[in-house]
């Protein structure tokens, strides 16, 4: 029993020596990031939008809301007001109106 004890000490402290040896050895892994595919799409003050809503999401958050709504603008002023209120986005009012605006021409339909 003492022996058989013995043996799996020392089977284990060789699994514990073996890990890092096996570890500085593995090559580095190299892998190609995908394409950046979401973008905004073009429009007046595209330079705001993406300054002011680019930090945090890519476009696909606003790409994949509802269209065709009643009153967009309502929707789209919300939705900047959420961001600024909730999630802290450093957007002042005057920013957020063009951004509003953007949105609202080219996200509604
Ligand atoms: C400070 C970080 C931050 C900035 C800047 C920001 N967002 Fe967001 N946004 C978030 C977070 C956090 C969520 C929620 C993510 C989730 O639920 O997975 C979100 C979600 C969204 C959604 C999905 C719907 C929703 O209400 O959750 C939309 C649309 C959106 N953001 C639009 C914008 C627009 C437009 C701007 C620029 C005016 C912007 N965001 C800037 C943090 C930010």
């Amino acid at each position: 029993m003492r022996a058989f004890r013995a043996a799996r000490a020392l089977v284990l402290a060789g699994a514990t020596l073996a890990g890092p040896m096996t570890h500085a050895r593995a090559a580095p892994v190299k892998y190609a990031l995908p394409e950046e595919t979401a973008a905004y799409v073009p429009g007046p003050d595209l330079d705001v939008v993406q300054g002011s809503c680019g930090a945090c999401h890519s476009s696909d958050y606003v790409a994949t809301q509802p269209r065709g709504l009643a009153d967009p603008k309502a929707f789209w002023t919300a939705e900047v007001t959420k961001m600024v209120k909730v999630y802290h986005a450093p957007i002042d009012d005057a920013d957020a109106r063009k951004i509003v605006d953007y949105l609202v021409a080219s996200y509604a339909r």
